[in-house]
This record gives C-alpha cells, structure tokens and sequence, in this order.
C-alpha cells in the first residue's frame, strides 16, 4: 500500500517526562524543560556527532511561577541554533566534505553575513514568563524589542539587562520570534527591474558569498528585513497520553543515545529516542524496519539524520517534542533532482490513501533552497505549524483539506501558498490564519507571493500560457486571514491551468511591498488556454475580498479603482477576467 514511505523532518514535536540537568530544567505538571550537557557553542564547522549545536547568543529561562519576578522560579531551557550548511560549505556529497560546489543550493549570503537560527521548545500547561538574557550584552530594552507575529501582543518588560516576556497559556502552544532592532539585516537585491534574475547582495564581507563592492544605492533595494542571529520561541501543551509510547511495552525498542545501529533490524513497533543525541552512521538514514509505525522523540531528544519509514501499517506516527535534525543527510539527498532534495516530507505509494494528521509541527534553521513544508494529501488537517522554509511552504495539491493557524517564515522563493505546478482538480480547500513573520524574495523571478499557482513543472517559464487542461477544475477553494509583516510578496501569482469555479481570498492583509521597481509584490493572472483544444481557461467566482495593504491603510478594492497595475493593489489580471466578473476584488 504506502510502498517505502519516507519521512524526513527537520523538527517533530512532541513529549515525554525525564531531564537530563546540568542546569536546572523542569519537570512538573506546569513546566517541562530540557537540557543538553553537550551543548557546543560553534557558529562555523560542524559540530561533534555527540554534541548539539547551542545558541552563543541567547539564554533562556522559564517561569511558571505566578510570582515571575522571584528568581528562584526560572528553570533553563536549552537554545538550540542553526548555522547555513551546518558549516560544512557548500559540498555536495558528505562523503567527499573537502570537495566544494558552485551548485545552487539555495543559500547565498546567508553565511557570509554570519546568519543563525537558534530556538528552544518547552511544554507549559500554565501562563510562562519566558526570560531572555543576551549573551553578547546587547540592549533588552522593550523598545528595542520585536515579537512577531505582532498580533500576539506580548507583555515584555527590561529587569537587570535580561527580557521578560509574558507567554498566556494556549492548548495549541505559542510559536514566536524575539527580534532585537540592533540585530536585524537589511537585505538588498542586486538588480531592479532591469535584471531578469536578482540575487541577494552584501557588503560587509568582502570574502564572503555575493559581495557588493560599492556603496548601495538605487540598484540595491532592500527585499527584506531578518534578525541576523534570530530567536524562536516554541511553548507546547503537554501532550495527549495517546501521543506518548509506553517504553516497557514489549512492542517497543528504546534506542541507546550515540550511534544508532538497531533501528533497521528490529521486529518491535515502536521506535523511542529517549532525551540524549543520537546520530547514524557516516551518511545512512534512519532507515526503519517494516515493522516500525511509530517513532517517538522524546523532549531533550535530539535525532541527527532522517527517517524512512517502511512500514504498510494503515496509521504511522511520528511524535514527541524532540528535535530530528536534518544536519548530516542533507547534503546527500540534494543531488536527487527528482524528488525535490531538502523537503521535509515526501511519501512514495498510493498517495491518494494517505492523509496526514499534523499538529504542533516545527521546522526551523532552513536556509537550504528546496526546505518545502509538508505534503498534504487529501483528506489532511494539519494545524498550528511553523515553517521557516525557504520554497513551496503551504502545499495544497490535493483535495479536502483543511490547514490552519500557520506562522511562515519565508526565505527566497515561491510562493507560502503553492497550488501548482501541474494541472489539478481542486475541491474543497481551507486555509485559513496564517502569519507570514518575514519575507525576503530577491527579484521577481523568484515566485514571489502569497498565493501562487507556478505553471507546469516541465516548462521553463511563464510565457507559455498553452499548458492548461480544462478537464480539471478547482472549486470551493478558500484562503483566509492572512496577514504578511514587513516586506512581501506579491498577493498572488496565478497561471491558471484547469478552471477556476470558487476560489476565494478573504480577509488578506500586507504590511509592504517591495518597491515597485523591482515587481516583487506585482500580482499575475494571465489568461491561460488549454494545451490540447486551445480554448481559454474559465474564471469565475474568483473573489478577492477585504484585501488592505497596511503601508497606505488603504483597502484594494473594484470601486475604489485602486487594483490594477500601477496603483496601490498592484494586480496585474487578465482584462477578459475582469471584464466577464469572473473575478471581482470587494
Ligand atoms: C548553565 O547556564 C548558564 C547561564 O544560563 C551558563 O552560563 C552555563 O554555561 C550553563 N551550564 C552548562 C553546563 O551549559
Ligand atoms: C550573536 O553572536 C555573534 C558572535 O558573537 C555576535 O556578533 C552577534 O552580535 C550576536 N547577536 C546577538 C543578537 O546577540
Ligand atoms: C515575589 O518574589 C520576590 C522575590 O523573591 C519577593 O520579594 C516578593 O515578595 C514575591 N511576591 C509575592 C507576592 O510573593
Ligand atoms: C496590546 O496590549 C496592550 C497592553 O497590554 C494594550 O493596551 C493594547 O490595546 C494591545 N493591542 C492590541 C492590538 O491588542
Ligand atoms: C542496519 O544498519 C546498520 C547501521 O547502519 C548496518 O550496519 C547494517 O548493515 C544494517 N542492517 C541491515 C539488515 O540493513
Ligand atoms: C467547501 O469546503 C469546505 C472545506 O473547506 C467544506 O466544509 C464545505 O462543505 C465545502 N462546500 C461545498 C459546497 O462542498
Ligand atoms: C515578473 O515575472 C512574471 C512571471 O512570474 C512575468 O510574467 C512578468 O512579466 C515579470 N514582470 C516583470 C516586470 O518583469
Ligand atoms: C495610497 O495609495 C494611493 C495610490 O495607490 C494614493 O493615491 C493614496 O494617496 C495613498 N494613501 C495614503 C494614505 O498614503
């Protein structure tokens, strides 16, 4: 049934009880931290395969006290952190770690500049008060002090040079980014509109990736704006009993921490990784044995590697608040081109039978190019995710699907909704609450949009609009409260390649666009035709509703006459759309 299904995940989130402590961590019904001893403070190589990569930036403690402002409250809580290539240069097989590429792999400036992701996740039933000490002395200063989503509305107050911010309890968790404006990178382009393909420039680091001799000036529009070192914050529920494995089960295997050699040869059914690191063989996966439908990360648990599951069990699992860690398979699965090299899940077999189950989902640190989100095959509900990734992040290619309370963090390219690709019949679709925290697409040929519906994979590009097929048609698609900070992307970018009868965007706001001339925030529905009969493709009950873009505090609208092309909506549609009311912007 679901031939060789394959998980690969950078982060899975989840549970458990037990805590290593070097410092103090928690582990009461209101609190549940972890730590590492082998915490490696590296921002340049890779670290050690026992060790795990910890954040020389941040610290970060936690109370659940109801009194926050005794000390003796706060437990720690380990900052993981990421480094572009985990240091290892822009290699193409492990292997041969000496052996340095040209290839794109979708990282740019983004080690030049010293970027890092650090992060940590605790479990909370209570409302928290998170402390944040800087290492390096910087200001805390609230005012000097961003949490995104904004919406989220954080007390956060100053005490003795550490920032306090006050976490409400949520049974769906808190995902979060603690930006400091003396740390944050503006990053510019190296071409405006005259360039057919822009990339990101600096100018900081002259030996560095990408480095831009002269001063910046009208060429280098700025495209984005990121922490440089940045922060997440992820604060989970305890979870349900039924997501955590009972260890002394006779059908489960706990695996000893270091490396892992038995989790392929085993005849039990549920895979533990208990807290402690764990790590595979040169470049082997977690290839899994087929009797294995379960793996368990327990919190503190920290996977260095994938995992294949091989299983033809109806339900498959992966759960627990460890940490799986894609920092030395990577690089290996980037010379595949046909199944996409850094996505985090893909599943071969009959898709049509699987639908997945996702809650409370993490994926950070990724600065490779192709760090998709994750499939959702029909009949899937996936809610309360983070994504940091860097191209198609909310994939809806399947039908019935149901996508909520999502917080993107985008890098370079394609769109946070991805529709395309191929042509499709679409049904009964929502997607609805979601968050983008940051954007920064370099040019405009970088599929730069909130929605997008990229023309056929097979194709080189956008100017042939032959390629629909009228015999598939999506209907009763909806996308909603969405809400872009800071710099975007476009609205949409949309070759339609089957029907349009029903798709709806509503309730859609953007901080800014990027400045005009490099058409990075320009919206696209050219009219397409189809590949066979060359007859155009209908639209119809295509509606843009309560669309602001908050930069002029100016609702897009037909009768405010402020949509097109050239005016603050910036909607470049094909007349015949218009002209017919298949689609209409209210
Ligand atoms: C414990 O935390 C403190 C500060 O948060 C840090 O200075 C110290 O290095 C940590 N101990 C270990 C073993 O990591
Ligand atoms: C993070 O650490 C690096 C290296 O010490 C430093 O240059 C940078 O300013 C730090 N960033 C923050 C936000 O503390
Ligand atoms: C809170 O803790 C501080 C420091 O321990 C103490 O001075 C203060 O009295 C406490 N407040 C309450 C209301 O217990
Ligand atoms: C944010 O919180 C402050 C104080 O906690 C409150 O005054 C303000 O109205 C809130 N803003 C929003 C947009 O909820
Ligand atoms: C299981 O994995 C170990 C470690 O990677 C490897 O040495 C062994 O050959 C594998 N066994 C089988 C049956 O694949
Ligand atoms: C439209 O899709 C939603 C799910 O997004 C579903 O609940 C609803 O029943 C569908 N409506 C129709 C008319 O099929
Ligand atoms: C931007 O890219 C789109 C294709 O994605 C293309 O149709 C359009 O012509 C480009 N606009 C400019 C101004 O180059
Ligand atoms: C919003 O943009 C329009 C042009 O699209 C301009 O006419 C108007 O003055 C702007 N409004 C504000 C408040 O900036």
């Amino acid at each position: 049934m679901f031939a060789s299904t394959i998980l690969r995940a950078l982060l899975l989130p989840l549970v458990g009880a037990v805590s290593i402590s070097v410092n103090r961590t928690a582990s009461s019904s209101a609190l549940h931290t972890w730590w590492h001893s082998t915490g490696e403070y590296n921002t340049q190589t890779p670290v050690l395969d026992g060790n795990v990569r910890q954040s020389g930036n941040y610290s970060v403690q936690v109370s659940a006290s109801s009194n926050a402002s005794d000390p003796s409250s706060y437990y720690h809580s380990f900052v993981y952190e990421t480094i572009p290539r985990n240091g290892m240069g822009n290699i193409i097989n492990p292997l041969e770690p000496t052996i340095l590429s040209t290839n794109d792999d979708g990282i740019s400036i983004e080690a030049a500049i010293g970027m890092t992701m650090a992060w940590t996740s605790f479990l909370f039933s209570e409302d928290v008060c998170v402390k944040i000490s800087r290492l390096d002395g910087g200001s805390t200063a609230a005012s000097n002090v961003i949490i995104h989503p904004t919406t989220l509305n954080y007390t956060k107050t100053e005490a003795n040079g550490d920032l306090y911010v006050t976490v409400p309890y949520s049974s769906r968790g808190a995902r979060f980014s603690v930006e400091f404006t003396d740390n944050l990178y503006e990053f510019h382009s190296n071409c405006a509109l005259s360039c057919t393909v822009g990339g990101l420039v600096q100018n900081t680091n002259p030996s560095g990736e990408s480095y831009w001799q002269e001063p910046f000036d009208s060429r280098n529009p700025v495209v984005g704006v990121e922490p440089l070192n940045s922060l997440l914050i992820f604060a989970s529920a305890f979870p349900a009993p039924e997501m955590v494995p009972d260890p002394a089960s006779p059908t489960s295997l706990v695996v000893e921490p270091g490396l892992v050699t038995d989790v392929n040869t085993t005849d039990k059914n549920t895979v533990i990784f208990n807290p402690g690191v764990y790590y595979f063989s040169s470049v082997a996966h977690a290839a899994l044995s087929s009797t294995v439908d379960w793996v368990y990360f327990a919190p503190g648990a920290y996977v260095k590697g994938a995992v294949y599951f091989n299983t033809i069990a109806p339900t498959m699992k992966a759960t627990g608040y460890g940490v799986l860690s894609g920092e030395q398979t990577f690089i290996l699965n980037g010379v595949t081109i046909n199944a996409p090299p850094f996505n985090s899940m893909d599943f071969t077999g009959n898709l049509n039978t699987l639908s997945t189950q996702v809650s409370d989902y993490k994926q950070v640190g990724a600065f490779f190019g192709q760090t998709d989100g994750l499939e959702n095959y029909p009949g899937s509900t996936v809610q309360d995710v983070f994504y940091h990734s860097n191209d198609d992040t909310i994939k809806t290619y399947y039908s019935d699907v149901t996508i909520q309370r999502i917080t993107v963090w985008k890098g370079t390219t394609a769109p946070t909704v991805q529709l395309g690709w191929a042509s499709r019949t679409l049904e009964n679709i929502l997607v609805t609450d979601v968050d983008i925290v940051h954007s920064r697409y370099p040019s405009n040929s970088s599929h730069p949009s909130l929605v997008g519906m990229n023309q056929l994979y097979t194709q080189p590009d956008e100017s042939d609009p032959y390629t629909a097929n009228v015999a598939n048609h999506l209907r009763n698609v909806s996308l909603s409260n969405f809400r872009s900070e800071g710099i975007s992307g476009a609205l949409f970018r949309i070759c339609p390649l089957e029907i349009f009868d029903g798709f709806r965007l509503d309730n859609f706001w953007i901080e800014d666009f990027a400045p005009a001339v490099t058409a990075i925030g320009l919206s696209e529905l050219p009219q397409f035709f189809d590949a066979t009969s060359k007859e155009p493709v209908g639209v119809s009950g295509f509606v843009v509703e309560d669309f602001t873009v908050f930069a002029n505090r100016t609702a897009v609208t037909q009768s405010a006459g402020n949509w097109a092309m050239g005016s603050l909506g910036s909607m470049n549609i094909a007349p015949v759309y218009v002209a017919s009311g298949g689609v209409t912007i209210v």
